[in-house]
This record gives structure tokens, sequence and C-alpha cells, in this order.
């Protein structure tokens, strides 16, 4: 398995299995090819981009899409999308891409990562036992129009 920044190339093969696994049990989201390809699509086109992906001889199997801000003297990542492809799920390789995606960051001094997700999920397990924590300080604030 190689882990490597994506390119412009990766989009399409991205959006396809981004999809598929949105659109799989627990989300049961609704992304066609058409909007989970403008989501990622747009994330590349952000001001300091980050993008990784993990590929096999099958293809890629996993993304991890953000891009970094400045804040004060420091740099934040905002983590927008990480999955797996349905079927390569479970092997470990969430687990190495969240690693690698660590390292390069740091590699480039970034001081902090944040994601959104859901409460009490799968992927709630996942990023505590990548070391992510639940923020005690911040809280989400939404509206609904
Ligand atoms: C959540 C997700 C990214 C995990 O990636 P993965 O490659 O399947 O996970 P790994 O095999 O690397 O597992 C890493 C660790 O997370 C844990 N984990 C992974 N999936 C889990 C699940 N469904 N429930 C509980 N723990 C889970 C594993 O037990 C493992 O822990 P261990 O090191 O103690 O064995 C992947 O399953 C996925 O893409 N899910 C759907 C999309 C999603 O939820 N994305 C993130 C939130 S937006």
């Amino acid at each position: 398995m190689t882990f490597r920044e994506s390119t412009p190339a990766d989009l399409s093969a991205c959006s396809r299995f981004f999809a598929e696994v949105f659109n799989a049990a627990p989300w049961d989201e609704n992304w066609s090819l058409e909007s989970s390809l403008q989501r990622l699509s747009d994330c590349a086109a952000t001001p300091n981009f980050l993008g990784m992906v993990a590929e096999d001889d099958t293809g890629i199997a996993a993304l991890a899409f953000g891009y970094w801000q400045r804040y004060q003297e420091e740099q934040h990542y905002y983590l927008l999308e990480f999955c797996v492809a349905n079927d390569r799920q479970g092997e470990g390789i969430g687990a190495r891409l969240m690693e690698a995606l660590h390292a390069r960051l740091q590699n480039d001094n970034v001081n902090r990562i944040y994601t959104l997700t859901a409460r009490e999920t799968p992927a709630q397990d996942f990023y505590e036992k990548a070391g992510f924590y639940v923020s005690p300080k911040m809280i989400l604030m939404a509206r609904r129009y």
C-alpha cells in the first residue's frame, strides 16, 4: 500500500468510492457521482488544500481531504472528508492513512488537526483510536434554513 498526496487525476476515482461509502450504512446518505465529485473538487480547489490517498495495485482504497488555515501564529488543518472504500474497511488502511497524514502535517509545521463527525458512531471510535479527542471547549453551532 502506498500513501501519497492526491492529484486532480484522482478525483473521479475518489468521488466514486466516496459516494458508495457514504450511501452505505451507517451513514445511508444520498450522494450522486456529480455531488460527490463537486464536494471533493471544491475541497481540492480550496487554498492550502492537502489531500492524501492510499493506493495499491487494485486502485485507490482510501482518501483524506482537507486544508489548513492560518490561526494567529499557527496552522490548523481541517479534515473535511476521510473514508476507506467499503470493501477495504477493517484492514488497517484507515489507521495507516491517518498516520501518514499526521506525519505529513507535522512535517509541514501544522499545529492541530480537527474534524466534524457524528457522535457515538464507529467513526468516533476510529478517531479516538487515532489520537483525536472530543473537544471539551468547543461546540458546533448551526442554524437551519
Ligand atoms: C471509519 C473508517 C475511516 C475506519 O477505517 P478502517 O480502515 O476501516 O479502520 P482500520 O481497519 O484502520 O481500524 C483502525 C482502528 O479503528 C477501529 N475501527 C475501525 N472501524 C471501526 C468500527 N466500525 N467500529 C469500531 N471501531 C472501528 C478499529 O477497531 C481499529 O482499532 P484497533 O487498532 O484497536 O484494532 C472507515 O471504516 C470508513 O471509511 N467508514 C465510513 C466512512 C466514515 O465513517 N468516515 C469517517 C467519518 S466522516
